[in-house]
């Protein structure tokens, strides 16, 4: 096993491996550490390329003490698709899109979910919890079905419909809360204080920035052990964003690329954009946030991500309701489904294309990160423009 123990990302101390402490005492986020050296013996590029099509291929990096204790869907290897979009007036010509709608239970929350959840069952936990916005919810449903652990998932009253059905059926107990993410924590907070749950709500257990973690891998292998110059990621508590810069640093001390950093940009939603704010950008808030997943008023470590971003030269950005839709329609007509959060960093490009934050010779990857189908909301179709009348089929203007 590489796992060795523990890092704070503020004082650098490091610790014992803990499953379900993962704050230092000097209030930083304590990340798995890994014995490098014996990871460097088999994780070479060759090995990993003659491995399972999952993010399993890394597991060097993985905090699971044996390979017997996985529990796995096939999550990760998702495709980095090439997409044109300078018809709709980019003036930018590398452009990818990572399609993690494609992970079972069509987000990347099976990433984190697959090894929070092997930690758990190989901690014998019997009943796990978690507070989300729905599709960490729905992942650990599935993943803890699959391990025989109980669900307990705590959602925000108008997380969409689909989603809380998708919960029901892998089998979680499901609870709707009046209010945001914050509120439905605190009923996690007295399932672990009365009943002795686990959480794996965000930076509450080190599993799910580990799994998160091997976007990032992927991303690397997948583009020659090459790094792109901008990741665009839709940021709610921050988990990918601190995984992704995870496995790059990772990655060089592996002497697995030499690329210099990607600059980050995180992207969220105008309504409630922390981040943006605590980067020093104002955001004049003109609609409601929509429940999605980057709706997290208070990120557990928005330290972190600031550092993150400032770091890798990164930036963040917000972008409205109906610049979203727009980007959902532009992802569509090029054959992907995009939930808004993945459609958001459509949005962010094009805004920061305007700005000339972007330059044209620049190479992005967005991150899709789950399915649009999740966020249907009725199967009304009346008024959609492209849906044809019979009547006009072969009507002149047809
Ligand atoms: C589809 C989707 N994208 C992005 C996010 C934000 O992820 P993170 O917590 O890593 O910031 C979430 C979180 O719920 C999500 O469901």
């Amino acid at each position: 096993m590489t796992r060795i123990g523990m890092a704070c990302t503020i004082c650098g101390k490091h610790q014992a491996f803990s499953y379900d402490q993962v704050t230092c005492i000097c209030g930083g986020t304590l990340l798995v550490q890994y014995d490098m050296e014996l990871a460097a013996k088999t994780m070479t590029k060759q090995a990993i390329q003659s491995r399972s099509a999952s993010m399993w291929r890394y597991k060097e990096l993985l905090p699971v003490s044996s390979p017997e204790g996985i529990v796995t869907l096939g999550e990760g290897w998702t495709p980095l698709t090439r997409i044109n979009i300078q018809e709709i007036g980019l003036p930018i010509s590398h452009v990818w899109i990572k399609r993690e709608e494609l992970n079972p239970t069509g987000s990347f929350k099976a990433r984190g979910m697959s090894v929070a959840v092997s930690l758990l069952k190989e901690r014998g936990v019997q009943c796990a919890a978690i507070s989300s916005n729905g599709n960490a919810a729905s992942a650990l449903a599935a993943y803890a079905g699959c391990a025989g652990i109980e669900a307990f998932v705590f959602l925000p009253e108008d997380c969409p419909p689909l989603i809380v059905h998708e919960c029901l059926s892998y089998g979680a107990r499901t609870f709707r809360v009046q209010g945001l993410i914050q509120d439905a924590s605190q009923w996690v907070e007295v399932g672990k204080q009365l009943r002795g749950w686990s959480s794996v709500a965000t930076l509450k257990e080190p599993g799910r920035v580990e799994g998160k973690k091997t976007m990032g891998f992927e991303l690397a292998e997948q583009w020659g052990w090459k790094l792109p110059s901008v990741i665009i990621y839709p940021t709610g508590g921050g988990s990918g964003l601190i995984g992704m810069w995870k496995a790059f640093h990772e990655l060089k001390q592996l002497g697995m690329i030499s690329d210099p950093m990607p600059r980050m940009v995180s992207v969220q939603d105008a309504g409630c954009s922390p981040l943006v704010s605590a980067m020093g950008k104002p955001v004049p808030v003109l609609d409601a946030p929509a429940a999605t997943g980057m709706r997290v008023p208070w990120p557990p470590d928005l330290d972190l991500l600031v550092r993150i971003l400032k770091e890798s030269g990164g930036t963040a950005v917000a972008v409205r309701q109906v610049e979203i839709d727009e980007a959902q329609r532009n992802l569509g007509y090029r054959g992907v489904s995009s939930s808004p959060e993945g459609a958001a960093t459509l949005a962010g490009l094009l805004k920061l294309c305007e700005e000339g934050w972007i330059r044209p010779d620049d190479s992005v990857v967005l991150f899709n990160t789950c399915h649009g189908l999740k966020y249907g909301k009725s199967l009304d179709l009346k008024g959609n423009p492209l849906l044809t009348n019979l009547n006009e089929l072969f009507n002149k203007n047809c």
